[in-house]
């Protein structure tokens, strides 16, 4: 762990002893003998953490945790107590010490508190350095994020805003698809033109065939006037199709026709009407599956997938979540009027820890929660949704141990495939990414063994083909999220563990 150590005791013994076996360690330490010796070596040679004694000649302990919290407020003294020192501790603790360790000191026990106390330090930097971070890397029209993923979302945007072509955006639900979308348009020379967005959810075929398309006096009931669509409305502008996954496959006929002919004809009339709008459409669906399993047509897939945007889902990119948290907090606490300002390291641990199922609206929500109830000036633990603070990162456990459980390497690998489509909602063309492999391997691998089928040399204890002893696959145990979704080998210990959307106009 990076970070480097100084050693204050009086005793030289200690102070060596101390100092060599965190070495052996892989700590950065040094030692010097006295409070006074800490203070001048700091001016020069800075430290993270400083270990010391309470009872030493000269400046006791207590009073340097009090100096160099004065002096160098990032820096974390540990102390040493004596026996029956709780009320030295709870002395050390006001003046400013992070950690106390009764003595005889427990060398393990020492470079564990180190080892938290450079953890925390990190993670104390990392938060201060992404609270300006977010106030720089907002690098298109709200969109925040610094990951390598949010970043090839953003470079497409950029590389595709100027271009006419028919742009699918797709990822899970909460993801940003329609701030990608609205980015696209604002990116664009169509910028001063109208954005229109439309649910294709929201709305039952005849009325979304109406909306879209316009209609003429008289077309229905309702009908006292003609009125333009909204691919008319949207002008030289844009226009959103959103949740295009869900439109009703009777007007996904009628929506190719008017993609190829770039006209639309109104309900109830008889000519057609061009119209100049780009068009962007998103879904969170897996739009091949549907395609496969007859929901969509192919041939409008095709139409409207020109060029694709993948927005990320929160949980893969780990490096912005802290980044938006704070991006979130300072936005909403700029609306609200409350002085919340960061976040504090352990609730900004338990932020970095938690899969967000919802992704960037779940974190949203989460922020604006947090500054409504937060009473400091910082969030913390207590301020976090129940979910958030008692996730457990859960992970596939693979272990040796049971060995009346033990299952073939194709059922381990049927297993985790299925948890791994589990993990991303079904998604089976995100679930092949993750795993690697095609769609094709992915559902030959979902596949049930055929019961007529010769069990595989290696599976079930009999000798295999190369004369080597059968393989035993560990059983998997647990629950996973799959979010990462790489698998790695088990150890030698026995026990593994695999890391795994109304009608709007603008
Ligand atoms: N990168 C980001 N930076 C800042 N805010 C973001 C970012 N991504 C998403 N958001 C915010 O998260 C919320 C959800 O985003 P949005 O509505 O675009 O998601 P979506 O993918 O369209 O979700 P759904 O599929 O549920 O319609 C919005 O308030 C949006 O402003
Ligand atoms: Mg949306």
């Amino acid at each position: 762990m990076n970070g480097t150590i100084l050693i204050v005791d009086d005793d030289d013994d200690t102070a060596v002893l101390l100092r060599d076996s965190l070495r052996k360690r892989g700590f950065d330490v040094d030692a010097v003998n006295s409070a006074q010796q800490c203070l001048e070596r700091l001016r020069t040679d800075p430290a993270d953490v400083v270990v010391t004694d309470v009872q030493m000649s000269g400046m006791s302990g207590i009073d340097l945790c009090q100096e160099l919290r004065q002096r160098y407020p990032d820096l974390l003294p540990i102390v040493l107590t004596g026996q029956g020192g709780l009320d030295t501790a709870i002395a050390a603790i006001r003046a400013g010490a992070y950690d106390f360790i009764t003595k005889p000191v427990k060398v393990d026990a020492l470079a564990i508190a180190v080892g938290r106390a450079l953890e925390h330090l990190s993670l104390r930097r990392e938060v201060k350095r992404l609270r300006s971070a977010a106030d720089r890397d907002v690098p298109i029209d709200g969109i925040a994020g610094n990951s390598p993923a949010i970043r090839e979302t953003i470079e497409m945007i950029r590389r595709v805003a100027d271009s006419d072509a028919t742009v699918l955006v797709t990822g899970e639900s909460g993801t940003g698809k329609e701030l990608v979308a609205r980015a696209l348009h604002n990116l664009s020379p169509r910028r001063d033109q109208p954005f229109v967005a439309v649910n294709c959810a929201a709305m039952p075929a005849p009325l979304l065939e109406s909306e879209l398309f316009g209609h003429v006096r008289g077309a229905f009931t309702d009908a006292k006037r003609s009125r333009a669509g909204l691919f008319v409305q949207a002008g030289a502008g844009t226009i959103f199709l959103d949740e295009i996954g869900e439109m009703p496959i009777e007007m996904q006929v009628k929506l190719l026709r008017v993609l190829q002919e770039r006209k639309v004809r109104p309900v109830g009339g008889d000519e057609e009407v061009p119209f100049e709008a780009r068009v962007v459409t998103a879904t969170n669906r897996d739009l091949e599956t549907e395609v496969e399993e007859k929901r969509f047509r192919e041939d409008l897939f095709y139409r409207i997938n020109v060029v694709a945007i993948p927005v990320p889902p929160l949980r893969s990119r780990a490096g912005d979540i802290l980044l938006l948290a704070q991006f979130f907090l300072k936005r909403i606490a700029g609306r609200t009027n409350k002085p919340v300002q960061g976040i504090s390291g352990p609730a900004a641990r338990l932020l970095m820890d938690y899969d967000w199922p919802g992704n960037v609206r779940e974190l949203e929500n989460c922020m604006e929660r947090a500054v409504a109830l937060c009473r400091l000036d910082e969030v913390t633990v207590d301020d976090l949704p129940a979910k958030v603070q008692e996730h457990q990162s859960s992970k596939i456990v693979i272990t040796t141990e049971s060995p009346g459980e033990l299952i073939t390497l194709d059922e381990m690998e049927r297993r985790y495939v299925r948890q791994v489509l589990n993990a991303v909602g079904g998604n089976k063309t995100h679930a092949a990414r993750i795993l690697g492999i095609d769609r094709r391997s992915l559902y030959r691998r979902l596949e049930e063994p055929r019961h007529d089928a010769k069990p595989e040399a290696a599976a079930a204890g009999a000798p295999s083909a190369t004369g080597r002893p059968p393989t035993t696959p560990p059983p998997i145990g647990g629950a996973s999220n799959g979010s990462n979704g790489h698998a790695t080998p088990p150890s030698g210990t026995g026990t593994s563990v695999v890391h795994p959307g109304e009608i709007e106009h603008t």
